[in-house]
């Protein structure tokens, strides 16, 4: 298997505002702070990969307005295969108003906009570097046509894929993911695609299974703070998290993906990759912003060593 990862999905512009509250209807609000940075799930996590070192391919679509160049040249910038982004014309980028509140909790508005563009016959036109990965990974900011297509075609290809059903769509087609090797849902998104609770790690567990039995071969919940858990056909696994002062939690999924889809894409070991993804998602959440709070190979390190001191101490 080979260790390439290719990312086939959204971009978007982040708008992220930090405000004491969220104003109520019909009221006009003073918020103290504001930040513009890249975003989007599937860049997200590409640039999380890149940034520790992966090697990554990505499929995706901006807009052909102000925010288009600039984005391509961020991901270029990190060492990301651009030859699959491409700017649609009449479009606008994707964008993301975010509220950020002092607990670090966000709340996250998305306009698609070139997103919905990226369609099944973009994913053929990409097959030929596609089939160089080892793992392919998926989000739902992009059609699920698209969605469908990509999870066949790398069944037919023996290409691993990681699923990460986000943001949730209750129209998602659960029969047409199954063949996915890993789902990486969060607690919310695990309910949407079972109908079952899934607050309680005992919830999660029993939900994930539900997946697991109709065919999916890992279910891996991210547990926020308590970590992540994974649910296969044996013994469910938690893999705690490391506890952190929270300043901005958006983007903190993406985090742990990018750095697990770069961990397993190496190393081939689920256990150690979540354990490096958990522990990546932490350090990102100490920081402002998505893609900006992610750190590179030698500040994550930097951070390890912190723990393993704190720890030993
Ligand atoms: O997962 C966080 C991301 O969701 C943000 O970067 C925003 O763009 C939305 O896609
Ligand atoms: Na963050």
């Amino acid at each position: 298997m080979g260790t390439r990862i290719g990312v086939v999905g959204s971009n978007m512009v982040d708008l992220i505002t930090y405000t004491d509250r969220m104003p109520a209807a019909g009221e006009t609000l003073a918020a103290p702070s504001f930040a513009m940075g890249h975003g989007g799930k599937g860049a997200n996590q590409a640039v999380a990969a890149a940034k520790l070192g992966g090697d990554v391919l990505l499929v995706s679509r901006v807009g052909d307005d102000l925010f288009g160049g600039g984005t391509i040249k961020n991901f270029q910038d990190l060492g990301i295969d651009t030859r699959h982004v491409r700017a649609v014309p009449g479009t606008q980028s994707g964008v993301a108003p975010i509220f950020v509140e002092p607990s670090g909790e966000n709340r996250i508005l998305i306009v698609k906009g070139a997103n919905e563009h990226l369609l099944p016959a973009d994913v053929d036109a990409a097959a030929d570097d596609l089939r160089t990965c080892g793992l392919i990974l998926l989000q739902l900011e992009i059609p699920l046509e698209t969605i469908y297509h990509t999870v066949a075609w790398a069944a037919r290809e023996g290409i691993e894929v990681l699923l990460n059903p986000a943001p949730a769509v209750p129209e998602l087609d659960v029969e047409r993911i199954l063949s996915a090797t890993f789902l990486v849902p969060n607690q919310t998104e695990l309910t949407i695609l079972t109908g079952l609770p899934a607050e309680t790690p005992a919830q999660a567990e029993a939900a994930a299974r539900t997946l697991v039995a109709r065919g999916i071969r890992a279910v891996i919940v991210t547990l926020g703070a308590d970590g992540a858990l994974l649910v296969t056909d044996g013994p469910a696994v938690h893999v705690p998290s490391v506890r952190v002062r929270a300043h901005d939690t958006s983007g903190a999924g993406d985090a742990f993906i990018g750095a697990f889809a770069q961990h397993y894409a190496a190393n081939r070991d689920v256990q150690a990759a979540m354990a490096w993804g958990a522990s990546y998602a932490a350090d990102s959440i100490t920081r402002p912003g998505t893609q900006k709070a992610f750190a590179d190979a030698a500040t994550f390190a930097r951070f390890r060593e912190a723990l393993k001191a704190s720890a030993g101490a």
